[in-house]
């Protein structure tokens, strides 16, 4: 997949200056195919992005459970309705705006509100119309909205703030189902590419099979496990040794080393992340605009997404991208970048409303 556009922003209709002042809370809302992050002022939620339709057993009427509510009692029974990004159809757009009017109210987010919006790049213009129908119907926002690329909005959260809007920068947005990475110059965005081949939950497939190869098939986790080991044991910083026990049927307590399982699918990870970048990435944008790509070359790379939050792999992306490039190239990440895009959204929403 691979597109290019011209702005950050997609415009939606923005409502009358005068709503704006008065107790307007400004909030930034991150979309994920995975999970979904709300930054207020003094708080910053992350939720699992699915939801699960139910029949309540008593009064037989619909209803649902969503977040991580969903995900816990429900597994993979909960539907993940974005796995593809943006809703794709008007039955994952509907869930969409429960989950979202759900949200809301649960996480406490008024109608007197300005929300900005972070979503992937996409190609599909289908989507980015089904989303903004969407949110034109979830009762917040009343203030204004607004909807912007998510990977342009971590970059907003970096200590430099809205200065970075003067620079030339490449954001590569390490997410759960696909990797994006736009090339940005003066706030806007020149060049961006997406692909589902280097993928957080590729990382997690990989973890489960070496941990089948590791136990010689004795032990078959599901891959929210494997992700669950990845987020909490992942580390190119230094590699301890880690093991787990399972209780096995008709073999009792199983232990095993699970750090090399865990750690050589991220290395793995990696590599393939950093060739996607000088092989595919930098020369299509080179076709593109040669100006762009040489300036992009002496400028910084910003590592942000969930991906980015495993110790140790900006270092090892910063060693291994200036050594497959033959420059020394800058990588910088923002401080939190699980949440970083939805307190950039936060920042955009925060300026309007003190404006
Ligand atoms: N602390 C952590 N350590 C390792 N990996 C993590 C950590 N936190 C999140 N991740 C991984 O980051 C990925 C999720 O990142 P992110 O929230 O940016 O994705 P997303 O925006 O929902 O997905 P996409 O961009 O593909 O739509 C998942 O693979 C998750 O397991
Ligand atoms: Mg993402």
């Amino acid at each position: 997949m691979e597109h290019e556009e011209s702005s950050a922003k997609n415009n939606v209709e923005t409502e009358t200056e005068e709503k704006i002042k008065g107790k307007t809370v400004p909030v930034g809302i991150k979309i994920g195919s995975q999970r979904t992050v709300i930054a207020k002022e003094n708080d910053t939620i992350i939720v699992e992005t699915c939801i699960k339709e139910r029949e309540n057993p008593i009064t037989g009427e619909k209803d649902y459970i969503i977040g991580n509510e969903a995900a816990e009692l429900y597994g993979d029974e909960a539907v993940y309705m974005l796995r593809a990004g943006l809703p794709g159809t008007e039955d994952e757009a509907e869930l969409l705006k429960i989950f979202l009017g759900r949200i809301a109210s649960e996480y406490g987010i008024p109608e007197n509100s300005y929300v900005t919006y972070g979503i992937p790049s996409t190609e599909s213009e289908e989507g980015v119309q089904l989303f903004k129908k969407v949110v034109s119907q979830v009762p917040i926002g009343w203030a204004g909205k607004e909807v912007w690329n998510d990977s342009f909005l971590s970059a907003l959260s970096l200590p430099e703030g809205l200065d970075i809007l003067d620079e030339t920068f490449v954001v590569v947005n390490a997410g759960s189902t696909t990797t994006d990475i736009v090339a940005v110059r003066k706030g806007e965005i020149v060049f961006s590419m997406v692909t589902g081949e280097v993928s957080g939950d590729l990382v997690d497939r990989w973890i489960k099979n070496e941990i089948m190869n590791e136990t010689r098939g004795a032990v078959n986790v599901d891959l929210s496990t494997a992700r669950s080991y990845k987020e909490k044991y992942a580390n190119l910083k230094e590699w301890k040794s880690v093991q787990e026990s399972v209780q096995l049927f008709e073999k009792g307590l199983y232990t095993f080393r699970i750090d090399e399982a865990i750690n050589r699918p991220v290395e793995r990870y990696l590599e393939n992340l950093v060739d996607y970048i000088v092989l595919e990435f930098l020369p299509s944008l080179a076709e593109f605009n040669f100006k762009m790509y040489k300036k992009v070359l002496e400028s910084d790379f910003i590592l942000t997404g969930g991906m980015a939050e495993i110790p140790g792999l900006k270092e090892k992306f910063a060693t291994l991208l200036s050594e497959k490039l033959g420059v020394s190239i800058n990588v910088k990440c923002p401080e939190n970048p699980l949440t970083a895009s939805a307190r950039g959204a936060l920042l955009i929403s925060k300026l309007r409303v003190e404006k």
